[in-house]
């Protein structure tokens, strides 16, 4: 399996199209060879395409981006053997403990973490353990999203529906005690973080997405765009405006594919952070 720099060669001639079922935003498209691209010229091309923009395609009787986002390539003609089939919905109970591990797990070594929580990957792990334990019991208005491979957990994101991403009195007043096992410096970048994504929290009615993590070692294979893709067709069903924040420039690439724009760029505790919408 190869990659290819996303929009390459805007110009492909798609040959053939199918939705792949029960994941409306993902295709497999056929594309014709390449020539001309700066690409070796295959007979044909197997190219897996992400809608970034939706838009009517009544050939396939479907809503189909005019936007191509090429995610990878293939010489041979098997079609995305290696994504994995997932099953995205709201996580169960029973879930909260898998999806706390999979986040601990996941966030470890991402930039505001290392920044936050210190330089050694076992204490960060361990402190993410206490932080998510925490936020999921204290922000219970929550309703997070799981990804689900052979009934494992591969995938998950907290959504804070309208009015909930910001904690209440009561709410921060059981959040810091449950904190205090992270100890005191992560405990003081923690609040600095929150307070800061906090004061540019947007006013208007909003779903606050994140946070989002995918295992290690099932990324880059379309889980997460599954998720975002649950997600936003959440948000259109209920004309919803979605709003997150991320921390490095390849995030960003993947949340603009599903309609999200840069608002605002921050320093946040000494790590750039952007700040995104994406407009009900
Ligand atoms: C961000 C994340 C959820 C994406 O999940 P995923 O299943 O790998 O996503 P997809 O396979 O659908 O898409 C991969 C795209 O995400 C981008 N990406 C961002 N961070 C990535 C990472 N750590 N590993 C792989 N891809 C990553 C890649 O650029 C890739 O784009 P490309 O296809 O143009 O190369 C996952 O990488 C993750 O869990 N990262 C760690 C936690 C995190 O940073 N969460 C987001 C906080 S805002």
């Amino acid at each position: 399996m190869g990659r290819l720099p996303r929009n390459a060669c805007p110009k492909f001639p798609v040959l053939q199209a199918e939705r792949r079922a029960g994941v409306p935003s993902r295709l497999n498209v056929v594309l014709a060879p390449l020539q001309g691209c700066g690409y070796p010229p295959w007979h044909r091309t197997w190219q897996s395409v992400l809608l970034t923009r939706e838009t009517r395609w009544p050939a396939f009787g479907t809503r189909l981006v005019d936007r191509l986002g090429v995610l990878s390539w293939e010489s041979d003609h098997v079609v995305n053997s290696e994504r994995p089939i997932v099953e995205v919905r709201a996580l169960h109970t029973d879930e909260l403990p898998a999806a706390i591990r999979l986040l601990a797990r996941g966030f470890r070594d991402e930039p505001l973490q290392v920044a936050s929580l210190g330089p050694d990957p076992e204490r960060r792990h361990q402190r993410l353990l206490v932080l998510f334990g925490a936020m999921f019991e204290v922000m219970n208005g929550q309703t997070p999203l799981v990804a689900l491979a052979g009934g494992t957990v591969v995938g998950v994101t907290g959504v804070a529906p309208p009015g909930t991403c910001q904690p209440t009195v009561a709410q921060l007043l059981k959040y810091v005690p449950a904190l205090v096992p992270m100890g005191l410096p992560s405990l003081v970048h923690t609040a600095r973080l929150n307070r800061s994504w906090g004061q540019v929290d947007p006013k208007e009615h909003h779903s606050h997405l994140g946070p989002l993590a995918v295992d290690a070692a099932m990324r880059g294979r379309g889980i997460g765009s599954q998720i975002l893709g649950h997600y936003c067709r959440q948000l259109d069903d209920t004309s919803l405006m979605g709003y997150l924040e991320t921390d490095s420039e390849d995030k960003v690439r993947l949340y603009e594919r599903f309609g999200f724009e840069v608002v605002r760029e921050q320093q946040v505790i000494g790590v750039r952070n952007w700040f995104m919408v994406r407009q009900s």
